[in-house]
This record gives structure tokens, C-alpha cells and sequence, in this order.
């Protein structure tokens, strides 16, 4: 039998650079998703998935996330005043009662791996989902109870426990961006990992299956992180100490049914912005026509 993963780390201590000025003073996962913000996005996603203890890595400038999960006392009493009921619901729903937020500080960004290891004390000897917050990943048919990506990821991982990655099909040209793995059977839902490359050039790639922001992972990792040297771009990579570990734990790629938005880059943060707007009921016809308007 699996242990249940019931904590979930989020790595929000990046620099945010491709985001600059907007992320000069406010954190990348700030940056909301019509009116949403990212990080909120992913931590319902491990809400969904039964987690309850939610870990925040975070560094400068991200006092705003433990903002937006803390109370805001005034703001829910000018609410409760006005009965504004609705909008009340809606502020509470950040942090349901049975949620519980822990914030470590990453003295610096080293890298994601790094970032990663900053949470060893509090995850302990369990499994643990990390979740990415610039990767918007929405499961197939969300938004009417379909699963979402990491509600995947755990239901096949309590049939095969191991470390799974999410992975996706990517264009060949666009490894260098992404952890590629090495797999036999690239057509299946769930492969065993035999090889891992961080951003690999396209002759290189092992496979054009990369890596998406959402990793259930074992506690093994944390040791495997440690023993890393710095790896692609000088920062101590997450893909590395997984990597090291094939062989002696089980790795899968585990091809998630649903759509991910780089929110990382401003083309994947516009392409987000549109299609959720347009699942909007309320915006929906309003956006179209302005698009029609603006393209005609
Ligand atoms: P990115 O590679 O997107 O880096 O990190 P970044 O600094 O956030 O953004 P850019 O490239 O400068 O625009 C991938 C994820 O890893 C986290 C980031 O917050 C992001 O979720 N991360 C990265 C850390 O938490 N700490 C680090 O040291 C590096």
C-alpha cells in the first residue's frame, strides 16, 4: 500500500525576471489569472487532490503570499458590513479552516532543487507533491468536475508508488527549455524513467516527453539533492537529484490528460488570461467581441 501525499511544497522564491517591472516589488505568483492569482490556482489544484498542508518556499518580496493566505480582518468586516456575502465567501475560500500554510525562507535562489531542499524539516520522512505555480495546469474538463493534473498524478501513484513527473509532449526545437526524460513506451499513460537531462539541446534530448511543473516525490530526494554539484545555469537543479536517483527508487512520466500554460513566459500568461476569460461565463461575450473588434 501507498503512503498518501498530504503535503505539497511550492517553490516561489525565483526572481521572476522575464516578468520585470511588473515583478519588481510583487511576486510572479501575484500575477493574477483574470482574478485569480497563480499561486492560488495551484494550491486549490492540491486542495483538490486531498492535501491540506500547504509549504511556501519563499524569498524577498513574497510577503504578499502569506498575505493573501493569512486573514484580512478588516477587509472581511467592511464585507460583513456591506452584506456582501458573496464577495465574503469568496475571500474565505482562500484558506479553507481545515488548510494549514507553512512559509520557509529560501535565503537565496540557487536554483529549484535548492528550493526544493529548504523544505526537508517540515516534509519529513513522506511522499510530497511539489507544485510549480507559473505552470497553470488545468485537467481535462476541470471546470466540470473532471480531474485536475495533480488529482491524476496521485490516483497513479496509489497504484504505482514512486516518484511520478508530469510530463508532456513538447516540439523538439523547445527542449532547451525543459527536464527531459528518457522512457520506453513514450506512448503511454504512465512509463518507467530511465534517464533525466535538464534543458538538453534538441539533438541531445533523450525523448521530447518533458518535464511540467507538478512532481509527486519521495523523501529520498532530499539526500539525492544535497550530493548534487550545481548543474545546467550554476543553480542546484531539482532534475539532478531526481535523476541520481533512478536505479534505486521507482521513476514514472506520467502523461497528465490536460492543458498546461507556462505563465513563466508573458505568451503563455495572455494565452491563460484569454482562455479562462472565455470559460468565463460572465466575461465570455464581452472578450469575444472585443477580439473580433481588435483583430478585425
Ligand atoms: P524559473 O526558472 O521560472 O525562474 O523557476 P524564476 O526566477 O521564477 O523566473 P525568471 O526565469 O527569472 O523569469 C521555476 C520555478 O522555480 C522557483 C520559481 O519560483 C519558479 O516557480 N524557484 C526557482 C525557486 O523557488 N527558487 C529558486 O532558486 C529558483
Amino acid at each position: 500500500m501507498s503512503i498518501p501525499v498530504l503535503k505539497a511544497v511550492f517553490p516561489v522564491g525565483g526572481l521572476g525576471t522575464r516578468f520585470l517591472p511588473a515583478t519588481k516589488a510583487i511576486p510572479k505568483e501575484m500575477l493574477p489569472v483574470v482574478d485569480k492569482p497563480l499561486i492560488q490556482y495551484a494550491v486549490e489544484e492540491a486542495y483538490a487532490a486531498g492535501i491540506r498542508q500547504m509549504i511556501f518556499i519563499t524569498g524577498r518580496h513574497k510577503r504578499a503570499i502569506g498575505d493573501h493566505f493569512d486573514a484580512a480582518f478588516e477587509l472581511e468586516y467592511e464585507l460583513e458590513r456591506g452584506n456582501k456575502n458573496d464577495l465574503l465567501r469568496v475571500v474565505h475560500a482562500i484558506k479553507p479552516d481545515d488548510m494549514d500554510c507553512i512559509f520557509i525562507r529560501q535565503p537565496r535562489p540557487l536554483g529549484l532543487g535548492h528550493a526544493v531542499l529548504c523544505a526537508a524539516s517540515v516534509v519529513g520522512d513522506s511522499p510530497f507533491a511539489v507544485l510549480l505555480a507559473d505552470d497553470l495546469m488545468l485537467g481535462r474538463e476541470q471546470h466540470q468536475g473532471g480531474a485536475t493534473v495533480l488529482q491524476q498524478m496521485v490516483q497513479a501513484y496509489a497504484q504505482r508508488p514512486g516518484m511520478v513527473l508530469a510530463v508532456q509532449d513538447v516540439p523538439r526545437a523547445e527542449t532547451r527549455r525543459y527536464g527531459v526524460v528518457d522512457v520506453h513506451g513514450v506512448n503511454d499513460t504512465m512509463a518507467e524513467v530511465f534517464g533525466m537531462v535538464e534543458k538538453p539541446l534538441p539533438d541531445a534530448a533523450p525523448s521530447t516527453l518533458a518535464v511540467a511543473g507538478r512532481y509527486i516525490l519521495t523523501p529520498g530526494v532530499f539526500d539525492s539533492i544535497r550530493r548534487q554539484p550545481r548543474g545546467a545555469g550554476g543553480e542546484i537543479q531539482l532534475t539532478d537529484g531526481i535523476a541520481a536517483l533512478i536505479g534505486t527508487e521507482k521513476v514514472y512520466a506520467f502523461r497528465y490528460d490536460g492543458k498546461r500554460y507556462d505563465c513563466g513566459s508573458k505568451e503563455g500568461y495572455l494565452e491563460a488570461t484569454i482562455d479562462l476569460a472565455l470559460a468565463d461565463p460572465s466575461l465570455r461575450d464581452a472578450v469575444r467581441a472585443h477580439m473580433v473588434k481588435a483583430l478585425g
